[in-house]
């Protein structure tokens, strides 16, 4: 695994240790803060919308530290200084509805960045999920996409996102959420081995409604107001 905690101790679902070294779970004390009062049932919609947000902050800063650059050459005042810029554009992909919440978060970060918003639910009955919102142009615009989806649960929405950005051309994908289950990070793992997973908690398993557990119950109903 890469950095923070060890999944393979931490999670093992189905009897299967968990190992993967695409999945980043964060140590930062102040995400675990905050992800803390995120599960918390009593946490209103306007505080969840604002720890989604801050907790996508913190993400978007470790799961962005190898992104290619470029050099570049500014004037401050009083002489020329060395610099960089990003060397390449960026695509932030909300997955509708519940990404929404943590795409402000990056374009503070990226301003600069492309906004591809898809749109998938998930069949109550399946699990799989079902596409009814796609804004990405005919042709990639973009090299590398950050996928934002809050919840990884049996992995199905991250999977078809990430089906749709490789046929569309992205050559390079992250995959940024807050809370996973093992059994959507081995879907995601197995589906698509060379994106790397970026969460804050590693979950212990999904229920029978394929709701994560503990989790925080539905990430979009809670941001919303509607559930
Ligand atoms: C949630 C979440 C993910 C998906 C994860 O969306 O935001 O997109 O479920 O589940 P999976 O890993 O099993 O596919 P949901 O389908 O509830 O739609 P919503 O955001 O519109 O509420
Ligand atoms: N989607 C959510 O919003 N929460 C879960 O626990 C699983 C899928």
């Amino acid at each position: 695994m890469g950095s923070g905690r060890d999944a393979g101790r931490q999670a093992r679902g189905h009897g299967r240790p968990l190992s993967t070294a695409q999945l980043h779970v964060s140590a930062h004390p102040l995400v675990r803060e905050k992800v803390t009062r995120l599960r918390d049932e009593r946490t209103e919609p306007r505080t969840f919308r604002a720890l989604v947000a801050e907790i996508a902050t913190l993400l978007l800063y470790e799961a962005t530290a190898d992104l290619p650059m470029q050099e570049t050459e500014v004037r401050t005042p009083l002489a020329a200084a060395k610099g960089v810029r990003l060397a390449e554009p960026l695509g932030l992909v909300p997955v509708l509805r519940a990404g929404i919440g943590m795409v402000e978060a990056a374009l503070e970060l990226m301003p600069d960045a492309q906004v591809w918003h898809i749109g998938l639910f998930r069949d109550e009955r399946t699990l799989r999920p079902i596409e009814y919102y796609n804004k990405l142009p005919s042709e990639a615009t973009v090299q590398v996409c950050l996928v934002l989806d809050p919840m990884l649960a049996t992995g199905g929405s991250a999977v078809a996102t990430i089906d749709i950005l490789k046929r569309w051309g992205a050559r390079r994908v992250k995959y940024v959420g807050i809370i996973a289950a093992p059994e959507g990070v081995r879907a995601l793992s197995s589906a698509h081995p060379d994106v790397a997973i970026h969460v804050a908690a590693l979950d212990e398993r999904l229920d029978e409604k394929g709701y994560i557990v503990p989790g925080l119950g539905d990430a979009g109903d809670r941001q919303f107001g509607t559930g």
